[in-house]
């Protein structure tokens, strides 16, 4: 499927239309995305908020202006949001997130869904962040090949394939909605690893997934890979082969139509909402920090405001042949089969 052209391509693309239709319906579930902090302790050699990189404004939001943007997609009706920042496990990072999510709770009375996207921590973090109210996890396994997973991290504890599959594990036997995923077109990656990545997300029985496409960064050591990549339009078009095929391997998840892909093409969110996926990430960032979490270049909108996305954003659905499920969670239907709930 991943190679497939003219008439196959087309084929596959027509297929993963039919199933979502069948399974999940034409609707586009909203996660207000704030990225509250570009601080990170990892050194991953794609990425551009990298523990080494000195290029960039290092900042962390204000519990107000986080709870600012949370009342934000409480009112607009979005159901969901989704806290990310650089992986940090202080103890202080685990009070602040912990107390977050209470007030967080506190302000929407339980009607907003919360996702965490803020990397590996103990199992006790976990816990603890469940309890006091996250049920979804995005935790990307970025390359389900050990091998390669290697040669995109340095090789140190912080950096460890199996500790990043254990937390993975971990998020689900504590009864998270596990999301995972993966980067498109990476140096080094052949089509059998893509391949296999798919079939790692059915085979952990994943109930979400984002993936996108690998955009190289100049202030990272992985862009003196750059003459090895395809080129944009290719991992782009890689990327919509993944999600409809991965809509057609597991047919009631949720599928995030990735940021990334409108780096490469302008429409590129809307064309994976046509071929399988059905979730967006809103940014509902505050505007003034928008462009310093740069994990890779041409990253959109980083001069618009919560506003402006969210018309933008309803537009584009529109065009997609596809409406806005405000006020619903939108919750993984997988999830909900697989728990038997
Ligand atoms: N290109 C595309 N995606 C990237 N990410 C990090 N760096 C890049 C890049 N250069 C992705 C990783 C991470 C997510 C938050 O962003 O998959 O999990
Ligand atoms: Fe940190 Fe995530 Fe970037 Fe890795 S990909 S350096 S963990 S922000
Ligand atoms: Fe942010 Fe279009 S989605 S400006």
């Amino acid at each position: 499927m991943l190679r497939a052209e003219g008439d196959d391509r087309l084929a596959l693309f027509r297929r993963a239309v039919e199933v979502k239709a069948q399974y999940v319906q034409n609707k586009v579930y909203f996660r207000g995305l704030i990225e509250f902090s570009n601080i990170c302790l990892k050194n991953c050699f794609y990425c551009g908020i990298r523990r080494d990189s000195k290029n960039v404004r290092r900042y962390n939001l204000s519990d107000e202006e986080i709870l600012g943007a949370a009342r934000f997609a409480y009112e607009n009706d979005y159901g969901s949001i989704v806290l990310q920042s650089g992986e940090v496990d202080t103890p202080a990072f685990v009070e602040r997130v912990d107390s977050l999510l209470r007030r967080i709770r506190e302000l929407s009375d339980g009607a907003l869904r919360v996702t965490l996207s803020l990397g590996e921590q103990a199992e006790e973090t976990f816990r603890r962040w469940f309890e006091s109210g996250a049920h979804r996890y995005l935790l990307r396994i970025e390359a389900s090949n050990p091998e390669l997973y290697r040669k995109l991290h340095p090789h140190d504890e912080r950096h460890r394939f199996e500790r990043r599959l254990e937390a993975l594990q971990t998020l689900q036997r504590i009864g998270y909605q596990t999301g995972t995923g993966v980067m498109i077109g990476l140096p080094l990656q052949r089509m059998e690893d893509l391949a296999d990545d798919l079939l790692f997300m059915q085979r952990f029985n994943i109930d979400m997934v984002g993936m996108g496409p690998y955009i190289e960064h100049r202030d990272t050591p992985l862009y003196a890979f750059r003459a090895k990549l395809l080129p944009l339009a290719e991992r782009f078009d890689l990327s919509l082969k993944m999600v409809a095929a991965l809509r057609i391997l597991m047919k009631d998840i949720n599928i995030a139509a990735a940021t990334a892909l409108q780096a490469i093409d302008k429409l590129g969110r809307e064309k994976a909402i046509q071929v399988g996926a059905n979730v967006i990430m809103p940014n509902i960032t505050p505007g003034e920090y928008r462009d310093d979490y740069a994990l890779y270049e041409n990253k959109p909108c980083t001069d618009e405001s919560p506003e402006d996305c969210k018309a933008c954003l309803e537009a584009r659905i529109a065009i997609a042949n596809s409406t806005v499920a405000y006020g619903e969670w939108g919750d993984s239907l997988h999830y909900g089969r697989r728990t038997g709930g």
